[in-house]
Order: structure tokens, then C-alpha cells, then sequence
């Protein structure tokens, strides 16, 4: 009977200290929460406010606006011209790499991707 008792103590410390464990092991995850990035969610399709703030507004308006006198004929200030010319655009970005033209530093990759990812899924405003 006293060893009955003394193996069934040590069995209920046995799943004590393995709850225990898996306690811990839950709450570590729940700490570590969801991933803290940019504020475009992974896999949403980019806006046209996005692309203009982070792309077009400090690389291409420089030319492409109208105080610029819309080089090319083309102007990306607004969504509206901007949305037209979209697949253009998707094209000598992220295809031909040749806008900003030379000797303006090129795109990042990031970039590229952002506007090939806006001008694909529609380019919406
Ligand atoms: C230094 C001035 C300058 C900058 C900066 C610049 N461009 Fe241009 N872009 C031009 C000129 C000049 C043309 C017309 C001649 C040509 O097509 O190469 C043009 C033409 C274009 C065209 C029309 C191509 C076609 O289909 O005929 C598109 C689209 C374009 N640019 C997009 C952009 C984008 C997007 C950016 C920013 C990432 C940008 N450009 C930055 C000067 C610039």
C-alpha cells in the first residue's frame, strides 16, 4: 500500500512538471505573436498611395509631373494617369529596368517588386 501511494505521488508529479512544461512551451509562443514588419500585410496587393509615397514620389516625379513638364508625355501624380499607364510602367520598371533612366541611382529590388506588384494586381488606387 505505502509503495502504491508512492508511485502514484510520483506519477502526479510526473504530469505536474509535464503541464509545467507544456505551459511554458505555450506561452513562449504566444509571446513571440504575429510578425512585426511593414504595414502592408505579406501577399496584400499594393495601393497606388503605397507605390507613389515609397517609388514614385522621391523617384520619378522629379520627371514625371507636370511642374517636371510630364517627360515622356508622362505624368504620376495622380492615380488616374497613373492607372492608365500602368502596364507601361510594369514594363520599364520591372521588365526593361530602364526607368529612373541613367544617371539616376536604379531602383531597389523591393521597389521594382512594389510597383510590378501594384501595376499586376490591377493598380488600384
Ligand atoms: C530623370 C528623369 C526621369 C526619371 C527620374 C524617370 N523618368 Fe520615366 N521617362 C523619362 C523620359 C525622358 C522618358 C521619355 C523617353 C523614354 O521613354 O525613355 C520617360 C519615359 C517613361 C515612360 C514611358 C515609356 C513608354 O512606354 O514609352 C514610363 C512608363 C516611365 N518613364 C516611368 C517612369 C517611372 C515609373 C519612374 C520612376 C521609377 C521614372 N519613369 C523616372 C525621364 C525620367
Amino acid at each position: 500500500m505505502r509503495i502504491r501511494m508512492a508511485m502514484l505521488a510520483a506519477g502526479v508529479a510526473a504530469i505536474t512538471i509535464s503541464c509545467g512544461d507544456l505551459g511554458d512551451f505555450y506561452s513562449q509562443k504566444s509571446q513571440s505573436g504575429p510578425e512585426s514588419g511593414p504595414s502592408q500585410a505579406p501577399g496584400a496587393a499594393p495601393s497606388y498611395q503605397t507605390v507613389r509615397t515609397q517609388v514614385f514620389a522621391p523617384r520619378c516625379l522629379s520627371c514625371h509631373s507636370a511642374s517636371a513638364g510630364n517627360e515622356g508625355g508622362i505624368n504620376l501624380e495622380t492615380y488616374d494617369s497613373a492607372h492608365a499607364l500602368a502596364g507601361r510602367i510594369d514594363q520599364k520598371v520591372y521588365v526593361e529596368k530602364s526607368m529612373p533612366p541613367a544617371p539616376s541611382q536604379p531602383l531597389s529590388d523591393a521597389d521594382r517588386e512594389l510597383v510590378h506588384d501594384w501595376a499586376q494586381s490591377g493598380a488600384s488606387p
